[in-house]
């Protein structure tokens, strides 16, 4: 089933735990914690103790995207914090196959983030060691910005690989996705959808989530 995935980056961190609460009663299951360090992304944002403290107020699976140069070295340390799964560049991991065998071991999924520069090709000798693949639809380091329409076509190209190698591989999506282009990246293959500014930049977050998994759900009921 598709999923809607609240990516707090767009939150009041000032009220952080209402939003979290928030989204959960608009239906939300998961949520997408973006971490930057300055260095991968011109950005920084929040770090394990963030983590730990949303870790105890919620139940919802929670989704640990890390921006950073050295996620060999973090990516345990997020997952001792609480994290379920744990999303990892393909630009940064020059032993990709270890890092997701690590982040395994550790006791989460293993997820492979591409940019939007970076060729799904790149993929193909870990696809199969991977739980789940994440095509950035924008490059990485700010909510808010314009959907890459081209992202649409290697998310197709990314469904079609693991059609052919018949693995049950879930392809995420992250940034830009809006009420408006949702249907079309439901329709290109992609089951989980992260979105910050759609959700929390509207009066009623919770209202949001229940609307975009409504169209989600239709979108991906025309699916073949
Ligand atoms: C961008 C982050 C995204 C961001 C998405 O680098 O990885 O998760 O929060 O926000 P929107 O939906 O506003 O593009
Ligand atoms: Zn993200």
């Amino acid at each position: 089933m598709v999923e809607i995935i609240p990516s707090i980056l767009a939150a009041d961190f000032t009220r952080l735990g209402e939003e979290i609460a928030r989204v959960e009663q608009g239906g939300a299951t998961a949520l997408h914690l973006d971490v930057m360090d300055g260095h991968f992304v011109p950005n920084l944002t929040i770090g394990p103790p963030v983590v730990e403290s949303i870790r105890k107020i919620t139940r919802m699976t929670l989704d640990v995207h890390l921006m950073i140069t050295d996620p060999d070295k973090y990516a345990p340390v997020f997952i001792q914090a609480g994290a379920d799964r744990v999303l990892v560049h393909q630009e940064t991991c020059p032993n990709l196959d270890n890092t997701l065998r690590t982040i395994q071991q550790e006791g989460a999924l293993a997820g492979v983030v591409l940019n939007p520069a970076t060729p799904v090709s790149l993929l193909e000798e870990v696809l199969d060691l991977a739980d789940y693949v994440l095509i950035m639809s924008v490059n990485p380091g700010f909510g808010g910005q314009q959907f890459l329409p081209r992202s649409l076509d290697k998310v197709r190209r990314l469904d079609q690989m693991r059609r052919e190698l018949r693995l049950a591989l879930p392809i995420e999506i992250d940034g830009g996705v809006t009420k408006e282009n949702l249907a079309d990246v439901v329709r290109a293959g992609c089951d989980w959808i992260v979105t910050g500014s759609s959700v929390f930049h509207t009066p009623d977050p919770a209202a949001a989530v229940t609307e975009m998994r409504q169209i989600a759900s239709e979108a991906e009921a025309v699916r073949v």
